[in-house]
């Protein structure tokens, strides 16, 4: 099984296809955009195909009502689908312009024509970039790459907040553990949580979303099993020191952060976040969320004033680091996320 696992991430993870002669291969960019980030891995798009434009809709049927009750990481997820998109056109001698419409909550990505192939390098770290759950090596981060995951990070009504003095680090560390404690303590947190998580790859393969155990850095179990020892996988103590781990190896957390809490500014962040991702992939950087203290709304105040934030609001946190890869995590197949027109 290990072998079809390998077999279909090695499939829907080719590098990007280039076209200099001006053909536009759009489910090839449904396919880069599939590539994304997403809640839980819940894959929560549907995108339908026009000539020129490609538009992303929710697929509120993927919601995750516990963990997100307003959706909020339901469209970041969908702005990171649609900054994969932005990235992937270029090499198609295309450029990609996306808007939000707040009235159907569909990104509308309109694909313009451009004199030439492009291949940027977050274009090319779209299907190596990962969310890797393991201790990073505890390097710090040079400068120029620092820069670089700020400018990256940053766009329209969003901006990102880089945190590597050890007092900050430490605190958020204590909201993470703090947020994990009462996410876990909550008996429907658990339950949509487990809902998700895959234990062996046959389970991953027959869903293709997702949280794969390979994934996540723990060896796959049998379904029976997992059932049986489920209360000690989500055990807030057992968590609590997995993520001590994953803290105490990481020089460097980020922060994506926007003028307002609105579905716009959600997309924006999603987007933010995706090319952060890119970038510190094309940098070979590693990153993973930590979003406990944004997704738990008692423990957001406290983010807030660590992070020095007036107005804004805290979107997404990452840990950014360097070390070895973690296997990757499955996908729909693209077919079946395409709407028929
Ligand atoms: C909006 C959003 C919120 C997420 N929150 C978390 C989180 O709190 N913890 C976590 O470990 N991963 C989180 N993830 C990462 C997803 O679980 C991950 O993207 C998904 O499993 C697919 O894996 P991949 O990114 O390695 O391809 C989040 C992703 C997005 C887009």
């Amino acid at each position: 099984m290990a072998s079809a696992y390998q077999a279909a991430i090695s499939a829907q993870r080719r590098p990007g296809l280039v076209h200099r002669d001006g053909g536009l291969d759009r489910s090839e960019l449904v396919r880069l955009g599939t590539l994304a980030a997403s809640s839980h891995n819940t894959q929560p798009w549907r995108f339908r195909l026009g000539a020129r434009t490609i538009a992303i809709a929710p697929d509120l049927s993927r919601r995750c009502p516990v963990v997100d009750p307003d959706d909020s990481h339901l469209f970041k997820s969908l702005g990171c689908a649609a900054e994969n998109i932005v990235q992937g056109a270029p090499a198609q001698a295309h450029r990609a312009h996306p808007t939000f419409d707040p009235a159907t909550g569909r990104i509308e990505i309109a694909l313009e024509p451009s004199a030439a192939a492009r291949e940027g390098p977050l274009f090319a770290a779209i299907p190596t970039r990962q969310c890797t759950r393991l201790p990073y090596d505890g390097r710090a981060i040079p400068p120029a790459a620092r820069a670089a995951l700020e400018a990256a990070g940053s766009g329209t009504l969003v901006q990102t907040i880089l945190i590597e003095d050890e007092a900050r680090r430490r605190a958020i560390a204590d909201l993470i553990r703090a947020g994990n404690e009462m996410q876990l303590g909550d008996p429907a947190f658990r339950k949509e949580l487990a809902a998700w998580l895959r234990f062996n790859d046959s389970a991953a393969l027959r869903t293709g979303d997702g949280l794969a155990s390979r994934a996540a850095g723990h060896p796959p179990i049998p379904d029976w099993l997992a059932r049986l020892i489920i209360g000690f996988v989500l055990s807030p103590r057992s968590q609590a020191r997995r993520d001590a781990l994953m803290l105490a190896s990481t020089a460097m957390l980020a922060a994506i952060v926007a003028a307002e809490n609105t579905p716009r500014a959600w997309v924006e962040a999603g987007r933010a976040c995706q090319r952060l991702a890119l970038q510190a992939a094309a940098l070979d950087l590693r990153t993973a969320f930590v979003n406990q203290p944004i997704e738990v709304p008692s423990l957001r105040g406290e983010l807030h004033r660590l992070l020095g934030l007036g107005d804004g609001q805290a979107m997404l946190l990452l840990r950014v680091g360097s070390g070895p890869l973690a296997p990757y995590s499955l996908r729909r197949p693209v077919a079946t996320v395409i709407e028929a027109n």
